[in-house]
C-alpha cells in the first residue's frame, strides 16, 4: 500500500460475506465468465419466468442499446414485500423517524408495508392507471412516500419522483416531460421544524399541465390546503374503499420502472430510465455488499427519496433484501447538532448511509455533540454524493465510528443505479478519500483526452468499458440524447463525466466533474441550469455561473451576471436575483455569490472561457494561474472582473 491507509480489521475479515481474497475471485468471475455468473447472481430475485439471457449491450453506435435479462419476468413489488412475508411477516420493513423528536416514531411490518401497498395500487388503478403510465411522486419524507413508488411498481406504472425541494415551475417541467396523468403528493411537508407547502406548489405546477387529471394526496401534517373537486382526492378516503389485495403485475425485465431527472451540462434536466430486472438487481446487490448487510440489522440511509440514493438505498435495495430500513423525515442538524448520533442510539442503527456535506456541517459543531450520545450500534459507515475529504473521513472513522467501523465511501451516479467504484467491510482495506476498488461487473478505466486507455496509476477521465446490470437505459423520450451525451466523447465506452486518478494499488481516487456540473451538498446542479433561469429576469442580459470550493456544501455556486442596459448594479438587485433562481429551480440552486460583470471574457468567436471565470470565483487571480488570455475578444474585461470578485 503506497498511501496512508486502514486495513480490514482482523473480526471483519473472519466474519464479512467477502475476505479479500473472496472479493478478488468473485470480481474476476464476474469478468472472465461473466453470463453464467449474472445468471446465478440473478437467482437473489423472485422470477416470474427466470432470465436464461444476461448482457446483451452494446456501446457501438451501429448496435447501440443497454439490455439485460431481457427473457425474465418478474415485479419489483413483489420482490420488495411479498417474498419476504412467510419469513418475515412481523418484521419491521420501514421504521420512520419524525421531523420532531418529541413526535411518535412509525413502524411498519412487512405484512403492513403489504396492506398499505397494495391499497394504494388499487386506489391508483381506480383512477385509471395502469401499466407503463407515468406517476410523478411529489413527496416529504413520510413512510406513504415509499408506498407511493412500490405501488407504482406493482402495477407496472413508471414512477417519476420530483424532489421536495424543487420549485412548482421544476415539477412542471418534470411532469410535461414525461406526461404523467396523476401526481402523489401531501398536504404539506416538514422539516427542521418548518412546513414545506407541497400541495399548494402542486397546485402552482398543474396550470401548465393539463394532462394530470387526478392528484391523489396523503393528509400528513393536517395543514390547511384547498382541493379541487373532480381532480384531488385524499389518499385515506380512497384507499378505505378498496381492496387490500392487488396482485402484481408481471413485467419483462427491461419495462421501465421510474424516471429520474438529473441535470447535465447542457438543456434542460434529462429522465434517467431505470428498468426493472438489472435495475432491482443492482440495488439489492450492492446494498448487501457494500454494506455487509446481514437480516436483522438496522439500516438507515439519510438521503432524500426525490434523489437515486433514496430510490436503490431506502427502498429497492434494503426492501429487497429484506431489511429494516430506517426513514428520516428532517435534517442532521436538528433540532440539536446531535440528532442523527440520538437516532442512531434511539433506533439502535448498524449501517449509518450519508452525505460529506453532512458530516462536514456536523463536524464544525464540535465533537462534543457527537461523543456525548453512544453509538455502540454502529458497525458501518457509509458516505456518498461527492468525494469525501480525507478530514471529514478521519471525523466519520475516527469520532463518530471510533475506529470501529469501515467507512465505505461508494462512488457511483443517478445514472449507474447503483454503487459502482467501493469498499467492502470485510474486503477492503481503506485509504481516506478514496472509493477504492469496482464493483462486480464493473470494468472502470482511465483515458486521457484523446481517449487512449491510460494503465497502471494514472489520472484522467473516467469511463466504464462495458454494462453492467443498473445502468441506466435511455433518457426519458430522446433516445439520441442518450447515446450522443455518454457515448460519443470515448466512442465504445460509457462516459462519467467524472476525473479520476488511479493510485499504484489499483485504488480509485474520484477528482470531481470534467464537465460543467457542479455538485452542490451532493446535489448534482448543470450551471446551465441556473444561467437560464438567471438570464429569464428581466434585468439579465447574460449569465455565467461556475461551482468554487465551499467548506460544508463541497461546492457552491458563483454567477457572473451582465445587467441590460438601464439596469444598475446594487445589492437589492443582487438579493432579488437570489431570490429569483430559489423560486425558478429550488432552494438548492441558490447563488452563494454574485458578481456584476459589465462583460464575460469569450473567444473571438462568442465562447465563454469558463476556465478563467472558475479561476475568479475561486480566488486564484494571479496572471499565471489565468493563464493565456490573449485569445480573448477583450482581455480587459480580466481586470474589470478580478477587481470586483465578491467573497
Ligand atoms: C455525481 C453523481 C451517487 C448518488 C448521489 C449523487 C459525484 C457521487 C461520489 C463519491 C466522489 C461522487 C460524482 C458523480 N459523486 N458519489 N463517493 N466520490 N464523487 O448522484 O446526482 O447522479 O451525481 O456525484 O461527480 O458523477 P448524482
Amino acid at each position: 500500500m503506497s498511501d496512508d491507509f486502514f486495513p480490514v480489521p482482523g473480526t471483519w475479515a473472519q466474519d464479512a460475506l467477502f475476505d479479500r481474497a473472496g472479493r478478488e475471485a468473485d470480481y474476476r468471475r464476474s469478468i472472465e465468465d461473466s453470463h453464467a455468473y449474472w445468471l446465478e447472481r440473478a437467482k437473489r430475485l423472485d422470477w416470474i419466468e427466470a432470465p436464461t439471457l444476461t448482457d446483451e449491450s452494446s456501446f457501438a453506435e451501429a448496435d447501440f442499446g443497454v439490455r439485460w435479462f431481457a427473457d425474465g419476468v418478474l415485479n419489483v413489488s413483489a420482490n420488495c414485500i411479498d417474498r419476504h412475508l412467510a419469513e418475515r411477516r412481523d418484521q419491521t420493513a420501514i421504521l420512520w423517524e419524525p421531523d420532531s423528536p418529541d413526535a411518535e416514531a412509525r413502524r411498519y411490518s412487512y405484512a403492513q408495508v403489504h396492506e398499505e401497498v397494495c391499497r394504494l395500487a388499487n386506489v391508483l388503478k381506480a383512477a385509471g392507471a395502469k401499466k407503463g403510465d407515468r406517476i410523478t411522486v411529489y413527496m416529504p419524507m413520510i413512510p406513504e412516500a415509499a408506498f407511493a413508488l412500490l405501488a407504482c411498481a406493482r402495477i407496472g406504472a413508471v414512477h417519476s419522483v420530483v424532489f421536495g425541494g424543487f420549485s412548482p415551475e421544476a415539477l412542471c417541467g418534470r411532469i410535461q416531460d414525461c406526461d404523467s396523468t396523476l401526481v402523489i403528493t401531501a398536504d404539506e411537508g416538514c422539516r427542521a421544524g418548518k412546513k414545506v407547502p407541497l400541495k399548494t406548489n402542486v397546485d402552482a405546477a398543474l396550470k401548465d399541465c393539463p394532462g394530470v387529471k387526478t392528484v391523489l394526496v396523503v393528509k400528513a401534517t393536517g395543514g390547511d390546503i384547498a382541493m379541487q373537486p373532480g381532480r384531488d382526492l385524499w389518499l385515506h378516503e380512497e384507499a378505505a374503499k378498496v381492496s387490500a389485495d392487488c396482485p402484481p403485475e408481471p413485467m419483462n425485465a427491461e419495462d421501465p420502472l421510474f424516471i429520474l431527472y438529473t441535470s447535465g451540462s447542457t438543456g434542460k434536466p434529462k429522465g434517467v430510465l431505470h428498468t426493472t430486472g438489472g435495475y432491482l438487481l443492482w440495488a439489492s446487490l450492492t446494498h448487501e455488499l457494500c454494506f455487509d448487510y446481514r437480516p436483522g440489522d438496522i439500516y438507515w440511509c439519510a438521503a432524500d427519496i426525490g434523489w437515486v440514493t433514496g430510490h436503490s438505498y431506502i427502498v429497492y435495495g434494503p426492501l429487497a433484501n429484506g431489511a429494516t430500513t430506517l426513514m428520516y423525515e428532517g435534517v442532521p442538524n436538528w433540532p440539536t447538532p446531535s440528532r442523527i448520533w440520538d437516532v442512531v442510539d434511539k433506533h439502535q442503527v448498524h449501517t449509518l448511509f450519508t452525505a460529506p456535506t453532512a458530516l462536514r456541517a456536523l463536524m464544525k459543531e464540535g465533537d462534543e455533540h457527537v461523543t456525548r450520545t453512544s453509538r455502540a450500534s454502529l458497525r458501518v459507515l457509509g458516505t456518498v454524493g461527492e468525494p469525501i475529504n480525507p478530514e471529514a473521513w478521519r471525523w466519520y472513522h475516527g469520532v463518530v465510528g471510533e475506529g470501529r467501523c469501515p467507512i465505505i465511501d461508494t462512488w457511483w451516479q443517478t445514472e449507474t443505479g447503483g454503487a459502482m467504484i467501493a469498499p467492502m467491510p470485510g474486503a477492503t482495506d481503506l485509504k481516506p478519500g478514496s472509493a477504492t476498488l469496482p464493483m462486480p461487473g464493473v470494468v472502470p478505466q482511465i483515458v486521457d483526452g484523446e481517449g487512449k486507455v491510460l494503465e497502471g496509476a494514472a489520472e484522467g477521465n473516467l469511463v466504464i468499458a462495458q454494462s453492467w446490470p443498473g445502468q441506466m437505459r435511455t433518457v426519458w423520450g430522446d433516445h439520441d440524447r442518450f447515446f450522443q451525451t455518454y457515448f460519443t466523447t470515448f466512442p465504445g465506452k460509457y462516459t462519467t463525466g467524472d476525473g479520476a486518478r488511479r493510485d499504484a494499488d489499483g485504488y480509485y481516487w474520484i477528482t470531481g466533474r470534467v464537465d460543467d456540473v457542479i455538485n452542490v451538498s451532493g446535489h448534482r446542479m448543470g450551471t446551465a441550469e441556473v444561467e437560464s433561469a438567471l438570464v429569464l429576469h428581466e434585468a439579465v442580459a447574460e449569465a455565467a455561473v461556475v461551482g468554487f470550493p465551499h467548506d460544508v456544501k463541497g461546492q457552491g455556486i458563483y454567477a457572473y451576471v451582465t445587467l441590460n442596459s438601464g439596469q444598475e448594479p446594487s445589492d437589492d438587485l443582487r438579493q432579488t436575483l437570489i431570490k429569483w433562481v430559489r423560486t425558478e429551480i429550488g432552494p438548492i440552486a441558490t447563488p452563494d455569490a454574485i458578481q456584476f460583470a459589465p462583460g464575460l471574457p469569450k473567444t473571438r468567436s462568442g465562447k465563454i472561457m469558463r476556465r478563467i471565470l472558475r479561476k475568479i470565483a475561486e480566488g486564484e487571480v494571479s496572471a499565471q494561474a489565468l493563464g493565456d488570455t490573449s485569445t480573448l475578444a477583450d482581455p480587459s474585461v480580466v481586470e474589470n472582473l478580478v477587481a470586483n470578485r465578491v467573497g
